[in-house]
């Protein structure tokens, strides 16, 4: 059976109706998070473990799937779904080129147990096997991210107008010592990880000139605990790049559409990044990208009278794929 056809009115009616849905699972987001920090204590109850101990999951997580589930099936009852809830609990959808939503009913599940107020709803729309349309809401700050492929990608903060992202001008970006770079810890803890990922961020961070070997510098590092924020923020121009190895589809099928639209240029691993960087397919997000759990994205970057932003984007890629160690998702 062939692929059903989605034109750009079709696109943009998801979308909009992906955008109240966002909305109404932010709320009950929001009465999650009341219910869990007035439980104190025994909220903890409510909170369970997935692959350790700091890998958390509430009835929330499960709730709020379920609403996006129903109501996105009973609206468009022939398009696939994958959501983290329903992947964990042993749902597996291959992907095709069917249209899919690819979801993560809370992205900064810790965040969201710990009342830490950077925790989304994350809704993405996968098309021809790409990264097609996508919405990410943090019902703490109000702030809804939407984008749609060729068409920009908004912010829309309250009740205000949606602002064009980036919200100003992109500058230029000489080296990765000018830049604010989002990573994160991340859920696997085990030795090979944890001292990969604590040299690299060392080496970001490090002074090169008081005996970090391979220092970068960079203005500083942060950890949103969100990587649906975390694009969200480079497509805003907040964060100049976010790299993590082990987040999965639903945590960045939304943000790579709004990031891209705004500029920002999405990789893979090391290894996908060689491959392409001198192809066409530099910065196409195919579905080995996609599902290849190993990401970078950078923001879009102003031309300079020596280099074009593409090049540049390229360049740090380089840079920062050099400065920091690969290791295997777990
Ligand atoms: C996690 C968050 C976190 C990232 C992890 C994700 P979850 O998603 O995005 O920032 O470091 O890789 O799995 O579990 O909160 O939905």
């Amino acid at each position: 059976m062939a692929a059903q056809n989605l034109t750009s009115d079709d696109l943009e009616s998801i979308l909009e109706f992906t955008k109240s849905l966002a909305w109404k699972a932010g709320a009950l987001i929001l009465e999650g998070s009341e219910a869990i920090q007035a439980a104190g204590g025994e909220g903890e109850s409510n909170v369970g473990e997935k692959k350790n101990s700091v890998d958390l999951v509430t009835e929330y997580d499960v709730r709020v799937e379920q609403l996006v589930q129903s109501e996105l099936r009973s609206k468009y009852p022939t398009f696939k779904f994958i959501g983290e809830e329903s992947y964990s609990s042993g749902v597996r959808e291959p992907l095709t080129d069917e249209p899919t939503f690819c979801v993560d009913p809370i992205d900064g599940t810790t965040n969201f147990v710990h009342g830490f107020p950077f925790a989304c709803i994350s809704i993405g729309l996968i098309y021809q096997r790409r990264p097609t349309l996508g919405v990410i809401y943090n019902p703490f700050l109000d702030h809804l991210y939407s984008g749609m492929k060729g068409q920009g990608s908004h912010l829309t903060r309250g009740f205000n107008p949606p602002r064009r992202l980036p919200l100003a001008n992109p500058k230029p970006l000489p080296t990765l010592n000018q830049a604010v770079i989002g990573v994160e810890w991340g859920s696997d803890r085990c030795e090979t990880t944890i001292s990969a990922k604590s040299t690299s961020f060392s080496r970001l961070a490090g002074d090169p000139e008081k005996g970090v070997a391979g220092g970068r510098m960079a203005h500083s590092l942060r950890s949103m605990g969100s990587a649906a924020l975390n694009y969200s923020m480079v497509a805003q121009g907040g964060l100049d790049i976010y790299w993590e190895i082990g987040c999965w589809p639903w945590d960045v099928c939304a943000g790579i559409v709004i990031a891209e639209e705004a500029g920002g240029l999405v990789t893979g691993s090391h290894e996908a990044f060689e491959a392409t960087k001198d192809t066409d397919q530099f910065g196409v997000v195919t579905e080995e990208i996609l599902t290849g759990r190993k990401y970078l994205v950078i923001r879009g970057i102003g031309n300079t009278p020596s280099e074009t932003g593409r090049e540049a984007q390229k360049r740090l890629i380089e840079d920062f794929y050099k400065t920091v160690i690969d290791v295997a998702p777990n």
